[in-house]
């Protein structure tokens, strides 16, 4: 077996920003790996990790400031270990504190937003320093002759600022490199390539930020942009190929982009040693069940089981009322239908040894980290439907583990998954189950089918599918009067809901057309039976949350 290359990688520390995972995307985005860490996480810890080859670490921002109580720390030996180092605002704070210099508390009150940072002239000329504004093509001050060095020109520009402390002293070795009006400090370097900026890079309302980044990994890290969909197919399939060897691997279909993409993965490093498994649990949207079977056994050719359990799980949710329960039952009854397919495969072929999982990297930062977002999932509990069950002893292959949703995305068309699978919304496990506001029934379900696909059909038709982080119909538990012709009817409510997200952890309501809206409301009292009132849900995320339930 090839022993995998080591892989060039930027370690970002984690000191609570709202943005550090940030952070860790853009540094791929630029093509290098990066890997999110705890702060207090040690040099020691990180080079147990043989297959990284660490170039650099990113200090991230954070809530604290360095003399609190409990600041984090990060452990010196990362600080003085010879390679480069880039703090952003917190992460500046804490590099220059513990390189022996000094940080001035908060005056007032903390200071956010954009604002305008010029470089200062370096009378050294020792350009390492600036490598981290090297080619920074802002509006340069032409008065400047031209043949200075291109590092030495003032540049001005705008930059996005979080500046609450600040550096008063510098440690020994370093140079201030650019202020702001408000801030003399803005950013620090030595000639080894330690830097601190006072500003983010890592966001959008910093416009050269992609360029101080790509400094950053480039000029000071010598990092070479390896971090491809191309060389990450690679690497999973062989890592897939020397975890598995001949032995058989389950993988079950949600119907989602994740295991998808995971499914493919493994077939394109194992082929027909992968069995992937469809439950239609009853739940699910109109023509779902028709769509898998139609990319992956028809499309793909990737060898495919359908259950039809549907009988099964609406005998079990029978005049069940409460989400959490629904949930529960949902995925139970899941694991028995998963565990029965896998004994009716073993008895056909070999045993089944390896589950294959679309596990994604912020859930496993989630499961690592302390923070805010972390205890918000936790409000649910989201069961994985297609998770282990923890009986069959199945070993787990998870391909996507480090893995942000955009690389998926971008990974899933590189091996053929359809535009429409990429790019779809997120479905809950538990699926309509949970959207049905109270007991769930044949004919409700079918009810909420049909609105909803009239719902996603008009999103679509509108050209807004994507820009929507999820959009669906809801059957609520209401009636309400209403008159058809001479008649007057008592009908259901359906609620529609769309909304626009990041990370799904926060949202908002999405503002769709006052047109778009009644014809979504027009089509689904016509043409669906059983509703005579539409509503529209204009709350966000928080207070409320995405699903009903
Ligand atoms: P909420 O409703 O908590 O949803 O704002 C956030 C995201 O999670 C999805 N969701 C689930 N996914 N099992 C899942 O696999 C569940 O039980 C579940 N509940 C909510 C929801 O669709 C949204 O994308």
């Amino acid at each position: 077996m090839q022993p995998l290359q080591r892989r060039q990688a930027i370690i970002v520390l984690d000191f609570g920003s709202q943005y550090s995972r940030l952070i860790t995307r853009r540094v791929r985005e630029c093509h290098v790996y990066s890997e999110l860490v705890p702060a207090n996480t040690t040099l020691a810890q990180l080079q147990q990790n043989t297959h990284l080859d660490i170039k650099g670490f990113i200090l991230s921002g954070g809530p604290a400031s360095v003399y609190d109580e409990q600041a984090p720390t990060c452990d010196p030996a990362i600080l003085h270990c010879g390679l480069p180092v880039l703090g952003i605002c917190y992460g500046m704070h804490l590099l220059a504190h513990q390189l022996g210099g000094h940080v001035a508390p908060a005056s007032g009150q903390r200071e956010y937003g954009p604002a305008t940072l010029e470089t200062l002239a370096d009378s050294t000329g020792d350009p390492r320093y600036f490598r981290i504004f090297e080619s920074i093509d802002a509006s340069l001050a032409q008065t400047y002759p031209l043949d200075q060095p291109v590092a030495a020109k003032p540049v001005r520009v705008p930059v996005w600022m979080s500046h609450g402390d600040s550096v008063d002293k510098l440690p020994n070795g370093f140079k201030v490199l650019a202020c702001t009006d408000s801030n003399p400090v803005t950013a620090i370097a030595n000639e080894q390539g330690i830097v601190g900026l006072q500003f983010h890079p890592e966001v959008t309302h910093t416009p050269q930020g992609k360029k101080i980044m790509q400094n950053f990994l480039y000029r000071i890290c010598d990092c070479e942009p390896t971090w491809t969909t191309g060389s990450v197919i690679e690497e999973a399939v062989e890592q897939i190929r020397q975890r598995v060897g001949k032995e058989r691997v389950i993988c079950g279909l949600s119907g989602g982009v994740d295991s998808a993409v995971a499914a493919l993965l493994v077939h394109r490093a194992i082929g027909n040693q992968l069995t992937c498994v469809f439950v239609d649990t009853g739940c699910l949207r109109t023509g779902e069940r028709e769509q898998v079977i139609e990319t992956f056994a028809h499309h793909l050719h990737i060898p495919l089981v359908v259950v039809d359990a549907h009988k099964r799980f609406l005998a079990r949710l029978a005049d069940v009322i409460d989400p959490e329960q629904k949930r529960k039952i949902i995925g139970e009854e899941f694991i028995r239908v998963f565990e029965e397919e896998a004994a009716r495969l073993a008895v056909q072929g070999d045993s089944i040894t390896f589950l294959a999982q679309g596990t994604l990297y912020p859930d496993v930062i989630e499961s690592t980290s302390h923070d805010t977002a972390a205890t918000a999932t936790r409000i649910k509990t989201h069961h994985n439907v297609g998770g282990l069950p923890e009986e069959m002893a199945l070993k787990l292959v998870e391909p996507l583990r480090m893995l942000f949703k955009d690389e998926v995305r971008e990974i899933g068309v590189a091996l053929g998954l359809p535009e429409d699978w990429v790019w779809r919304h997120p479905f809950p496990g538990p699926g309509l189950a949970i959207r049905i506001i109270g007991a769930v029934d044949e004919e409700r379900l079918e009810t909420l089918r049909a609105a909803d696909a009239i719902v996603i059909e008009e999103i679509q038709h509108a050209g807004i599918y994507r820009e929507l982080g999820q959009a669906f119909a809801v059957l609520t538990p209401l009636q309400s009067v209403g008159v058809m012709g001479d008649g007057r009817t008592y009908a259901n409510v359906i609620a529609v809901r769309a909304v626009t997200t990041g990370d799904f952890m926060t949202a908002d309501w999405a503002r769709l057309s006052p047109d778009l809206l009644a014809r979504i409301s027009h089509r689904l009292v016509n043409e669906v039976p059983g509703v005579n009132r539409v509503v529209y849900d204009i709350t966000s995320k928080p207070p409320a949350t995405i699903e009903w339930e």
